[in-house]
């Protein structure tokens, strides 16, 4: 059972406390995962109650087998467990209590926590922890055999019992049927008038019950997050653990301190994450892969050997031997097969960038294809977007489009083809075609001398007038060799 109905009041939050997100799950994300794979296939039950709606449907995206059990009113941990204890029918054997707000807790230590429970045939076992600072937290109460008598509240607790480290985690294992007797006993005479779950473990001592305590070796897995400030530190605590892993199976990580890395991201061999990078969500790194510094990526594929510099990236394919940025925005639907490159100061969606195909510099590129091999000329836009519907523009294989092109969407330029620079292109372009679309230049000769007369631009003028006029020799062609051919304004930014 998880208890996940309380608000958090001091997450000071519209969003329920285990909803808020830490490292690729929400809070109660976390205490699900470590419960389905520390308790193998158990049936999993969570009380929901503050923000129902929202928390359920939570569940039925990332637990669907979950069933809820709604607690409409809050009335106490104890009162959240008899209100699964009256929605079930029979119940027996070991039953585990979770709270939905320690996230941090391992698999391994559900699993030794049910281990113990049963090894001793106990009536209730309780996951405790030394901790430096028990603040808030419910104090573990043991007799002068060492035995545990009870859980005290901090509220309800006396300073020599306030003076006691070891706390109680949150996580409990139970025989059902003593536990279900024991409910019917809770009083609510606490400083919050909430029937605690904590009161059955003096209830059963006091019937004679046993009753075992099981210690946390790492007392941060049991620290829960009650608000945002204790979220952050279990935010930071979580980074290290995934970084550490990360680094021992073989990833270089250069500064874990500012690499955060969610649980569901998978790293390959060799990769190297630089730092103040984040890696998000379905995203998955190939092996000597190199990603960062400054980068965001989330829901995306970088395939191995490929590098993302200070880039934004989202639900996008990055192929083996890639590269983007520094300084690109990859949305979604972006795919860049082997080798190929996005550069600075470009955006992408929804682009297919065949292999070895390149869009180095200052461009968006949106609904589009481009073949393999293919460069795009700088400060080129797909135009896309008629203001109504979005249409694509097909770019063949080795073509070499000019600089500050409009590819003007539906549209396409064949194979081999060229653009030239500064064109509108609105019509296809056939395969081995130069496009032109662009005004003729025309030079009006001495317009400065006569209109900015004494400026610094007329001085200048006149002086390399006067230095052509001294040398009659050159030939005015080779002094302007550009001028000579319209083709060559097809040159376009290829490194
Ligand atoms: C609880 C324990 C405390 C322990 C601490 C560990 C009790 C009485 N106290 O205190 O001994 O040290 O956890 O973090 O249990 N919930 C419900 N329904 C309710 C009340 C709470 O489902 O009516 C859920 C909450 O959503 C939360 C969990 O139970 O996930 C614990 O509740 P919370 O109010 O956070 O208890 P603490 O005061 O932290
Ligand atoms: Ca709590």
């Amino acid at each position: 059972m998880v208890l996940a109905a309380g608000e958090g009041k001091r997450m000071k939050s519209s969003l329920p406390k285990v909803l808020h997100p830490l490292l690729g799950r929400s809070v109660l994300g976390h205490v699900l995962a470590a419960a389905r794979e520390g308790l193998g296939d158990s049936r999993v039950l969570a009380v929901v109650g503050h923000g129902a709606d929202q928390v359920r449907a939570h569940l039925a995206e990332i637990a669907p087998e979950v069933r809820s059990v709604l607690q409409s009113e809050q009335r106490g941990t104890g009162h959240a467990v008899r209100m699964v204890m009256e929605a079930v029918d029979e119940l027996r054997g070991s039953v585990v209590v979770v709270n939905g707000d320690f996230p941090l807790v391992r698999p391994a230590t559900l699993a030794g926590l049910v281990e113990a429970h049963e090894a001793a045939g106990a009536a209730a076992t309780i996951l405790t922890a030394q901790v430096p600072d028990p603040t808030g937290l419910g104090r573990i109460v043991r007799g002068e055999t060492g035995a545990v008598e009870r859980i005290v509240e901090e509220r309800d607790a006396a300073p020599e019992v306030r003076a006691i480290h070891e706390i109680n985690a949150g996580a409990y294992v139970f025989d059902a049927v003593t536990l279900r007797q024991m409910l019917g006993k809770l009083g609510t005479d606490n400083d919050q008038g909430e029937e605690y779950l904590t009161d059955v473990v003096g209830l059963l001592v006091a019937d004679g019950y046993p009753v075992l305590a099981h210690q946390a070796v790492d007392y941060t897995e049991v620290l829960g997050c009650n608000d945002r400030a204790e979220l952050a530190g279990l935010r930071a605590l979580l980074r290290d653990r995934i970084n550490t892993a990360w680094m021992r199976a073989g990833v270089s990580i250069i500064d874990p301190a500012t690499t955060w890395i969610d649980v569901t991201v998978t790293l390959g061999r060799d990769a190297v994450v630089e730092p103040n990078t984040h890696l998000r969500g379905a995203t998955t790194v190939g092996e000597n892969a190199v990603v960062g510094p400054d980068t965001t990526v989330v829901d995306s594929v970088i395939a191995d050997g490929a590098t993302v510099v200070r880039a934004h990236v989202l639900g996008a394919e990055i192929g083996p031997g890639a590269q983007v940025g520094p300084y690109a925005y990859l949305r979604p639907g972006s795919r860049l097969a082997a080798s190929a490159k996005v550069g600075t100061f470009v955006e992408t969606k929804k682009a297919d960038i065949g292999e070895g195909a390149k869009v180095p510099h200052l461009s968006y590129v949106g609904d589009a294809t481009i073949g393999e091999h293919t460069n795009i000329g700088a400060a080129t836009v797909f135009v896309n977007y008629d203001g109504v519907n979005k249409h694509h523009t097909t770019i063949g294989s080795h073509a070499r489009t000019g600089a500050d092109n409009m590819f003007v969407a539906p549209v396409t330029v064949g194979d081999g083809a060229y653009t030239a620079a500064g064109s509108v292109i609105t019509k296809d372009v056939p395969a081995g075609a130069l496009g032109v679309s662009r005004a003729q230049q025309r030079n009006v000769e001495g317009w400065v001398g006569r209109r900015r007369p004494g400026t610094a631009a007329a001085g200048a003028a006149e002086a390399a007038a006067a230095r052509v006029d001294g040398d009659a020799t050159v030939d005015s062609e080779q002094s302007h060799p550009e001028a000579a051919s319209t083709e060559s304004g097809s040159r376009s930014s290829e490194e």
